[in-house]
């Protein structure tokens, strides 16, 4: 067990950048054993137990809050924890807590749900992880979904101060009954432990045509008083309506003296993702990966404008030809269909054109057949129809801004012409198709994106709302954690769990 800042230091000095951090306030449980066995994945962790006095309103449970060191350093070993660290208030505040508490957590996100009801407990919060973040230096942060705005007011910090850590949010932990682990059931007596798992049981049976007051009254009728119950979008945390594709339905309670909070995810279809970018990104690579890792179907949009060019070159249409093309569309029977492994095979008119859509004449002429309007409505109507019902991960040009403007998740993906050129050469080699010069490949490419961004129908921008991730100089596999980041900073665990494996 470490203590001192100096034992932490001579900790945090034998293994770089490599920690992994899971702060806790102590009286540890099986939620936080997961969390633990999960950082434990990634590298050596450490575990913090710091009461937080600024966390904690007047009148609230400071005094009496669990405090069990001996226990907590043997659950925290059993999970495979390399090290538990316990600060003193000094170590964290030095110079008292009244001169550390003036750190504000984005007014915003605590205006409902916890922040509402316990006024400066979020400040309290971000003052302490902020600290606990200076003195650890870890590369990845540990965080119940449980505490779901705490987790998104600490990932808020993170962004806000660029801190070089990854937030990584993992699903509550449940007792039989459905009850959420935390540190505070240790206050309810048997009875009241029965009454708990009225709270649970009250958010599960609400689906999102369910009135709040009915909520409300059902955790009122098992004699627990509500603090709230709303229903908020889980980025924003501001009140939002049924019809949101993802919600989050939260309440509070008190069970006799104990407050308990507790949520669940209301879904109107599965999680949509949209990534679009310029020609020779790399999208085609990490969107299948990505796709693949969270068990999502990958529709890969481009392959679809490849195999109409691919259908125009074949019956010798002349690709600006508009009116010869949409003759073709009417007879066209383009199906996508799912491969073991992530890919996607690409059918036309029932012959297999997977291969053949990635000619290099092919490549030349897409961007022309992609520009026409009939080309666009018809399979961008499928593309719709494809996606109505979610679970996937859409990639091509004008998916977040046209395809699927609600995507819970829109990313620009992008890399500069020079990468792109290099990457281009690469693959056509790897392919044995011939391999021009690099300069030719940047001219062609910026051609490209001039064609791309500048057509009428539908033309390649960047959705106001999506991320842009600049590619240059990142591994694939660093582009697809970057993505599943972003993902699961949208889309929890509990609401879209990883697949196993
Ligand atoms: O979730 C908790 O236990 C606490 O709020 C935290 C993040 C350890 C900060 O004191």
């Amino acid at each position: 067990m470490l203590s001192t800042q100096a034992e932490l230091v001579a900790f945090r000095s034998g293994l770089g950048q490599s920690i992994q951090f899971v702060p806790t306030m102590g009286g540890l449980h099986q939620g936080h054993g997961e969390l633990i066995r999960r950082a434990a994945e990634q590298g050596p962790v450490l575990v913090s137990v710091f009461v937080n006095p600024l966390q904690f309103c007047p009148g609230e449970d400071f005094d009496r809050y669990p405090r069990s060191l001996e226990a907590d350093l043997a659950l925290a070993d059993r999970c495979g924890a390399a090290a538990l660290w316990a600060p003193t208030v000094q170590t964290i505040y030095p110079d008292g807590t009244a001169a550390d508490s003036a750190r504000q957590a984005p007014a915003a996100l605590q205006q409902h749900l916890c922040g509402a009801g316990r006024p400066g407990h979020f400040n309290g919060v971000v003052t302490v992880v902020a600290r606990l973040l200076e003195l650890t230096k870890p590369a990845g942060l540990w965080l119940g979904e449980k505490d779901w705005q705490q987790l998104v007011i600490l990932r808020q910090l993170v962004a806000d101060r660029a801190l070089p850590v990854k937030v990584h949010g993992v699903a509550t932990v449940r007792e039989a009954d459905g009850l959420a682990l935390s540190s505070r059931n240790q206050y309810l007596s048997p009875a009241q432990r029965l009454q708990a798992a009225a709270l649970p049981a009250a958010l599960r049976a609400a689906d999102g045509t369910t009135p709040l007051d009915v909520t409300r009254s059902r955790l009122s009728a098992a004699g627990l008083e509500v603090e709230y119950v709303e229903r908020v979008d889980p980025q924003s945390l501001q009140p939002c309506s049924s019809e949101t594709a993802l919600s989050l339905l939260a309440a509070a309670v008190r069970c006799g003296t104990t407050r308990l909070i507790d949520h669940t995810f209301l879904m109107t279809r599965q999680p949509l993702v949209a990534i679009d970018g310029p020609a020779g990104a790399g999208k085609s690579t990490v969107t299948r990966a990505f796709a693949e890792r969270l068990g999502l179907i990958y529709l890969d949009t481009g392959a679809m404008y490849r195999a109409v060019t691919w259908l125009v070159q074949q019956r010798g249409v002349e690709p600006g030809d508009a009116a010869a093309v949409d003759v073709l569309l009417r007879a066209l029977n383009l199906q996508l269909q799912s491969l073991p492994g992530g890919g996607q095979q690409v059918l036309v008119n029932g012959e297999d054109v997977s291969q053949a859509i990635r000619s290099p004449e092919v490549t030349g002429s897409v961007s022309v057949v992609a520009a026409h309007r009939c080309v666009r409505q018809a399979l961008t109507a499928q593309q719709k129809a494809m996606g109505a019902k979610g679970g996937l991960v859409a990639e091509g040009r004008d998916i977040g801004s046209a395809v699927f403007p609600d995507a819970d998740l829109k990313v620009f993906l992008t890399a500069t012409v020079a990468e792109r050129a290099r990457r281009r050469a690469l693959d056509l080699e790897q392919r044995g198709f011939p391999v021009p010069e690099c300069s030719e490949l940047e001219a062609q490419i910026a051609e490209r994106d001039h064609l791309d961004s500048t057509r009428e129908e539908a033309p390649l921008v960047q959705a106001i709302d999506a991320v842009e991730l600049v590619t240059d100089g990142m591994s694939i596999d660093a582009v697809i954690d970057a993505l599943v980041e972003q993902f699961r900073a949208r889309v929890p665990e509990e609401a879209w769990p990883t697949p196993a494996g």
